[in-house]
């Protein structure tokens, strides 16, 4: 692979663009992003050059949005008397991604025929100040005196191709969905303004430049076209001297200030960013990262690798994290690419949510506060699929419809509605946080309750609940009936529901009262609730103790998945979507996830029948299955089969195991399922009785595990370690002093 590891960051000394180094070395702050493309690259490639903020959407077509390439920001370049920088032969190449603060630092000698210049380019989003993009090209000419040219630009021409959600159909066609509408020349610099065609987000950028002191120009220039903006400066080098041009960048749109606002805003904060120059906020920056870091590094001795794709996998969570932003989710790709579209799914609650409550909860509330907020886009959905209460759809963008446009998986992969409600109770559990249990969560318990109710169907023959035309998380198993994971994720949200409702009769009366007048909830709603919990189907086979994926599963046709599926590209590449499910293979970790949600609900014996059965059909052909296999197989103690699926899982776009990382940008639930293969399977935490617990199952070849993580508002430690015999001492968890 092009990509060198180390603990630090990680580094390449291929000096060719391709999609695969873009994706992974995708930096940013959550609340803006860009793929690892080039500042210094003029060539037209305007969707590739990926630059996604969160939220920001436009409409692909009626009721169906696009996460926007918003227009690019980061051209910066320097012309050596009128030669191109990105085209010139490159030496002593290195680009390396450093996890400590996020910079993306690019170093290497270009040559032009007998001349030779020195080239540093860095560049970071702060995390400390979200509007806040540096960018620092430092020059030195080694073997000659003339005529350097800096190019700064805005780059109007970005685009968006759109990719289909079937996985298999290939589009050409690009979109364009911002226009600029304002645009002003600085003396140091210039700004764009821009509106998205549907959605109407105004988008501002605005650039200075700041130049060191030994930059004598010589001559500046700048203009404003269709293209975007430009501004030139000509100054002369000469050899072995370092020139330094540090281009700021401010952003602003209409998701965070009024848009009448917004360009006083955007000039005001740049002329104080300028002040500041690329120094202090260089340094604001890798404050808010070791801020970050203190409560999520993870320690791994004996294998760097390792160490460092945990470090890769943490610093992705939080780079493609809108930490402060309640309005937003975290998209399947993150910002890391416009894959689905930029949409969210479960991915969230299920697979990068544990990370965020036990590193910081506040990014976590934030991410399930957007679902409170599409609570009412949730209620129109379940009203629109004939349903009541609330149920969510499928995939959402910024404003919680439903974006799904496969008809099966969009009106049968219900799950996602109690998935929601899981990571809400997480949250509340792993936090303490009651107040938001009283102002958000408690109504989406009852909404989604009541959907549940209306998703069952009655069998007045046999008095059960059955939950017919259902898919659950495995994708490939047709609409089925009674999904165990779906019913037992649907009886959960109704049981915490009626739960929810007594403890708040019995501690927050108003709360109860105003939920029951809010919602007109009525006693014989509750009994039937009461009564589904205990009817509803769950397949099981008694004989052999053993928990069905569904009911039809059994009468799928066998497939020898060991002679069909070799390597690790997904299997309807080759075989389509309708013939796979009618097979007995899984897609992805279904029952297995449903064991590492509800560890408490099965017996040791049954995990195991659960693994022995259902592991060897599963094809893995989405990124959320290795993790999860990696947790429990760590927590059943299979060594092998756990440190298998953790490398498969840990190294999955590193390695581009799927070979899709540069085609579609990096999976951000399989980042979360590795973190949680690391806590809960090698770490062996649980934290059902409010009292973290550690059982560890660490790798052969790591000689100690630690890190520290937020239970109950307080820091704790976890620390594993063999000794001198190779023998493992427990795992022990203190509070932080
Ligand atoms: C998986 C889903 C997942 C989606 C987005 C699909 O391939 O089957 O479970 O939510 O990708 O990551």
């Amino acid at each position: 692979m092009e990509i060198q590891y180390r603990t630090d960051g990680i580094s390449t000394q291929n000096p060719h663009t391709n999609d695969f180094l873009e994706s992974v070395f995708f930096h940013g702050n959550g609340y803006i992003g860009a793929r690892g493309f080039p500042c210094e690259d003029q060539s037209q490639r305007p969707h590739q050059k990926g630059l996604y903020m969160a939220g920001v959407f436009d409409e692909l077509k009626p009721g169906i949005t696009d996460i926007v390439n918003t227009p690019n920001f980061l051209g910066l370049t320097v012309k050596v008397e009128d030669q191109d920088l990105h085209n010139a032969s490159k030496s002593a190449f290195c680009q390396q991604l450093s996890f400590r603060d996020g910079v993306l630092a690019r170093e290497y000698v270009a040559s032009f025929g007998q001349k030779h210049i020195k080239i540093r380019l860095s560049r970071f989003f702060s995390l400390a100040d979200v509007h806040t993009t540096v960018i620092r090209l430092e020059v030195t000419p080694l073997d000659f005196e003339g005529e350097l040219t800096v190019l700064a630009a805005l780059d109007a021409t970005s685009c968006n191709l759109p990719i289909q959600d079937d996985q298999v159909k290939k589009n050409t066609e690009t979109v364009r969905y911002v226009e600029t509408v304002d645009s002003s020349l600085l003396e140091d610099g210039g700004l764009l303004v821009y509106k998205t065609r549907v959605t109407r987000i105004t988008i501002a950028q605005a650039f200075c430049l700041k130049l060191s002191d030994n930059v004598q120009v010589l001559s500046r220039q700048n203009q404003v076209s269709e293209q975007g903006l430009d501004y030139m400066l000509t100054f002369r080098g000469r050899a072995q001297e370092t020139y330094v041009i540090d281009k700021i960048i401010t952003v602003y749109t209409s998701r965070d200030i009024h848009t009448h606002q917004i360009k006083d805003m955007v000039l005001n904060h740049l002329s104080l960013n300028g002040d500041k120059g690329y120094d202090r906020l260089l340094k604001e920056n890798e404050a808010a990262w070791a801020r970050r870091w203190e409560t999520s590094d993870v320690v791994i001795s004996g294998d760097e690798r390792a160490q460092c794709a945990i470090r890769y996998t943490i610093f992705q969570l939080i780079a493609n994290n809108a930490s402060q932003d309640s309005a937003v989710s975290i998209g399947a790709r993150g910002l890391t690419h416009a894959r689905y579209k930029g949409c969210y799914f479960w991915d969230t609650e299920i697979f990068m949510l544990p990370f965020y409550i036990y590193t910081n909860p506040e990014a976590a509330k934030n991410l399930l506060l957007y679902r409170y907020h599409t609570l009412d886009a949730a209620r129109e959905h379940a009203k629109k699929m004939t349903a009541a209460g609330a149920r969510y759809p499928w995939m959402t963008s910024y404003d919680g419809s439903e974006q799904c446009e496969s008809w099966d998986i969009g009106a049968c992969e219900v799950h996602i509605t109690a998935d929601v409600v899981y990571g809400m109770d997480h949250y509340i559990r792993a936090t303490g946080d009651t107040q938001f249990l009283l102002d958000q969560a408690a109504e989406v318990y009852l909404e989604t309750a009541r959907f549940w109710e209306s998703r069952f169907t009655y069998d007045q023959r046999s008095d059960h609940y059955n939950m017919l035309f259902v898919k659950g998380p495995d994708e490939y198993c047709g609409a089925t009936q009674n999904n165990t994971y779906t019913n037992m994720l649907a009886v959960y949200n109704l049981t915490l529901a009626l739960e929810t409702l007594k403890f708040l009769e019995a501690q927050h009366k108003e709360v109860h009262e105003r939920l029951i007048s809010k919602l007109g909830l009525k006693t014989d709603e509750l009994l039937r609730w009461e009564d589904i919990i205990q009817k509803a189907v769950i397949p099981y086979d008694k004989e052999k103790d053993l928990y069905l994926q569904d009911e039809t599963f059994m009468l799928l046709e066998p497939l020898d998945v060991a002679r069909i599926k070799s390597d690790n590209i997904p299997l309807y590449h080759r075989i389509c979507f309708d013939r796979l499910q009618r097979y007995r293979v899984i897609k992805q970790a279904d029952l297995i996830l449903l064991v590492a949600l509800f560890p408490q609900k099965f017996t040791q014996a049954q995990k195991k029948a659960i693994w022995d059965f259902y592991e060897p059909i599963t094809l893995h052909d989405s990124t959320l299955s290795y993790g999860i296999h990696a947790l429990i197989a760590a927590q059943l103690g299979l060594k092998e089969k756990a440190w298998n699926y953790f490398c498969k899982s840990l190294y999955l776009d590193l390695d581009n195991i799927m070979e899709n990382t540069g085609s579609e940008g990096l999976h951000l639930a399989a980042l979360g399922a590795s973190w949680q293969a690391l806590f809960f399977g090698f770490a062996g935490l649980s934290l059902e009785d409010g009292m973290p617990k550690a059982a560890p199952n660490l790798p052969d070849n790591w000689s100690e595990l630690r890190f520290t993580f937020l239970f109950q508002g307080k820091q704790w430690r976890f620390e594993a370690k063999r000794d001198e015999n190779g023998s493992m001492t427990a795992g022990t968890v203190f509070v932080d002093q």
